[in-house]
This record gives structure tokens, sequence and C-alpha cells, in this order.
């Protein structure tokens, strides 16, 4: 089987863990911080703190922002959804708007959805392609003369807040730059399947205007991600500096040294292995799928932007979205693990009973389900035997002659895929 996106575990990665390990340090230490201190250069920012998901880092966000009830957040229909639990947890309203046909969030829909209540807008950088920062940074700046300020944060700001959701996209690049230094802050994930993993990890990177002391800032969520400590671990070690106060009923999210030491060995090798080897890998998907109309094939690249290649998002042109899922059962059948990215957040129950529909976002659905428009599904891009990939793939999703789709349901209508090809329903 070729899974779907296995971490690469080596020697290198091993021999760190055990140095870890062998130190003591199994907790917030010396290898967080120097983690911190390493991505905040590659990011080409002056902060950036380490936690233990993107989920928990960013959900400090919206506490340290005072985001809550009565306020609202801005995000994509089409996201993971840990980007709208994070505003259901602090009490706020996730507003939904509709995606581009490269399934980053639609500026427009963004103007159009903000209100005065609007504090905090969350754009998504769905498979590692970045958003159009500059625009959504304009619609922030466009919201000042009417932008509500409740507390000294707010006020300090002026306008909503900016948080990037870099879940997918740590090394991708906006206009020349890493992400990281265009939100005011940018959160990563570094969970196991990300392309810079920590196995579970996450970090922030501030970009705030200049009137935030970052300092401060990153101590205060250092406080506030170990129970509102004053000091961490490593601080009360050094001689004499036992005693230490609670300033606030903090949370428990830091990272620990043994995820910084896989995180540091992955992030040594990002640019001279990870990434390339990513680019290649997508590189010969598009090659095998490119001139076939049956397929529409994923962004990686434009003028301003490049994608750190962390999702192949493949959408098959004409397949209803029980055709789609029928394919991709006959692709598991062959031995290749294909995902959905995502269900949009609509037609998860949890949201669907609080009232979102998929009707104002006709755009999501089209990109994720269905006949005429595309229908969306995930091939492994993960730095596997590619040529084992390509061609268990390749019989799966690009045959050159019929898709045998045994396992499709029996009620499965026989799909014509063009030019000969033809999915045959039906066991
Ligand atoms: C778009 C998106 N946002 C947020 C998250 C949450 O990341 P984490 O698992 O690090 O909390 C994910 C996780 O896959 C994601 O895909």
């Amino acid at each position: 089987m070729i899974p779907f996106s296995p971490p690469r575990i080596d020697d290198r990665t091993l021999q760190a863990v055990e140095e870890a390990l062998r130190s003591g340090w199994i907790t917030t230490g010396p290898r967080t911080k120097e983690f911190e201190k390493r991505l905040a250069a590659y990011c080409g920012v002056p902060k950036v703190i380490a936690l233990n998901s993107w989920t928990n880092a960013c959900e400090l966000v919206l506490r340290w922002f005072g985001v809550g009830p009565g306020d609202e957040v801005i995000l994509p229909a089409y996201t993971y959804c840990a980007t709208a639990n994070i505003v259901m947890h602090v009490g706020a309203k996730p507003i939904l708007v509709d995606i581009l046909d490269d399934f980053t969030m639609d500026p427009a829909a963004l103007r159009k959805a903000m209100t005065p209540n609007t504090k905090c807008i969350l754009p998504v950088d769905i498979g590692g392609l970045p958003c159009d920062m500059a625009a959504i940074m304009r619609v922030a700046e466009e919201a000042r003369a009417r932008f509500r300020a409740a507390n000294s944060e707010q006020r300090a700001l002026g306008r909503p807040l900016v948080l990037s959701d870099a879940a997918h996209s740590f090394g991708a690049r906006y206009q020349g730059k890493a992400i990281g230094s265009q939100a005011d802050i940018t959160g990563f994930s570094f969970h196991a399947v990300k392309n810079l993993t920590t196995a579970e990890g996450g970090a922030l990177a501030f970009n705030l205007p200049e009137s935030f002391d970052v300092e401060a800032l990153y101590k205060l969520f250092n406080t506030m991600s170990l129970h509102g400590q004053s000091k961490d671990a490593l601080a009360k070690t050094q001689p004499g500096a036992w005693r230490y106060d609670v300033a606030l009923p903090g949370w428990k999210c830091n990272m620990t040294d043994l995820q910084a030491a896989i995180g540091l060995v992955e992030l040594e090798r990002f640019d001279s292995e990870t990434t390339p080897r990513r680019k290649e890998i997508c590189e010969r998907y598009s090659l095998a799928f490119q001139s076939d109309a049956r397929f529409d094939l994923p962004l990686f690249k434009d003028d301003d932007r490049e994608s750190c290649y962390h999702l192949y998002m493949l959408r098959i042109t004409k397949a209803t979205e029980a055709q789609r899922d029928a394919i991709i059962t006959a692709i598991a059948r062959r031995e290749v693990s294909v995902n959905v990215h995502f269900i949009p957040l609509p037609l998860l129950s949890f949201y669907k009973g609080q009232g979102y529909g998929m009707k104002d976002h006709p755009n999501t659905y089209r990109h994720y389900s269905r006949a005429g428009p595309p229908a969306c599904c995930r091939l492994p891009s993960c730095p596997v035997d590619l040529d084992q990939t390509c061609r268990t793939g390749g019989r799966g999703v690009s045959p050159s002659g019929e898709v045998n789709a045994r396992c499709c349901p029996a009620n499965t209508p026989p799909f014509s895929w063009g030019r000969g090809h033809r999915c045959i329903g039906g066991p």
C-alpha cells in the first residue's frame, strides 16, 4: 500500500530524538528555543513561538485578541474543521465565505461578509498555495473606520486581526517571501502529515505592526501556554530562580524538546530535500494528467505565489460525487491511499446543525463534489517511492484504457470519461 503521507523517520531523526531523551530535557527546553529561532529566521519575522498544535496556538491568538461572544470571524467554507472549531471554542461566530477556483478565500466574498462585528479574518492556504494576502490585508485595512475596538489589543491594531491558517503552507512563498511575514500572525501546523513535522506541533509567526512589543508578546504567549505561570521549566532551573507567579488562568499547549528535536532535523533539510522532492512528485502527476480533459489540475505557482506542494488536489471533471467516491475506492483497491480535502464545513453535522448551508458557497461545493464542475480528490504527494506511486496511481487514476471500478456501488450509473474511457458501475 502506498500510504497517504508517512512521516520521514530515519537515522537522523532517531539520533536527534535519542540525544534529546539522553539530555534529560524532554519538555520545553533548549531545543524548542533553538527551533523557534530557526523558524523565525526562515520566515523572516522577529519572533516565532512553537506550541503543541495549530489548533491550540491559534485559539490562544483569538483569546489574546479578546475575540468572544458577539464577535465574528470570517473564514472559508472549504477548510478543515479546526479553522472553525477554534472560533466556536471562544464563543464567537464563524462567518463562512466562498473560495476561488484555486481553493483560496475569495477576497470579494470576504469584503461582502465584513461587518462592524468582524474581529478576525482567518484565510486558509489550502494545499500549500498561499491566499492573495495583499488583497486580504487591503480588506482588513478598509475596515478601520467602522472597527469597534473592545480592548487594548484591538485598539492598538485598530482593525480586524488577520490570522493566516498556514497549517499547510510552511515553506510556500508569496511575492518572493516565505509565508509568515504577510498576515499579522501566521499559524503553522507540524502535525504528522505536514511537510514539516514534529509528530504533533504548531507555531505562530508574529508580524504585527511595530506598535506591538513583540518580545513582550512572545513572553505573554509562553505564559498563556503554561497555565499562566510566569516561568517555564527551563527558566526555573537557573540558580535561585525557583519562585514563580500565576498571572492568569492559562492553558497548557507548550512544545516539548522531543518534538523540537524532530523539527530541527526536518527544518535543516526542508529546502534541500523535502520541497524539491514534493515538487518533483507533483510535477510528475501534472505531466501525467495535463493533456487529459478528464482532469482539472491544481495550481502550484503564479506571478505572486509558489506553493510548498503539500497536497495534490486533483479534480475530476464531469464526475458526480458518487462516481468520485467510487474512483477513490478503485484507487484504494490498487493500493494507493487517496483522500478528499476537505468536506466543506456546512456539510458536516455540527455546522449543518448550526444552520450553515452550501447554497451561499457555490464554488466551494462545485470544487468539492459535482458533475460538470470537477470533483476533488487528493493524491499522495509524500516522499514515497515516486515510480511506484506513478505506476500504481496511474493505473487507478489516469488509465490509458478503461477504468474498471468494480468496487463502484451497484447503483452507480455508468460513467463515461470521454475519449473512450469508461468507468463501469456495479460489482
Ligand atoms: C487547514 C487546517 N487548519 C488547521 C489544522 C489543525 O492543525 P493541528 O492538527 O496542528 O491542530 C489542520 C490540520 O490538518 C488543517 O488542515
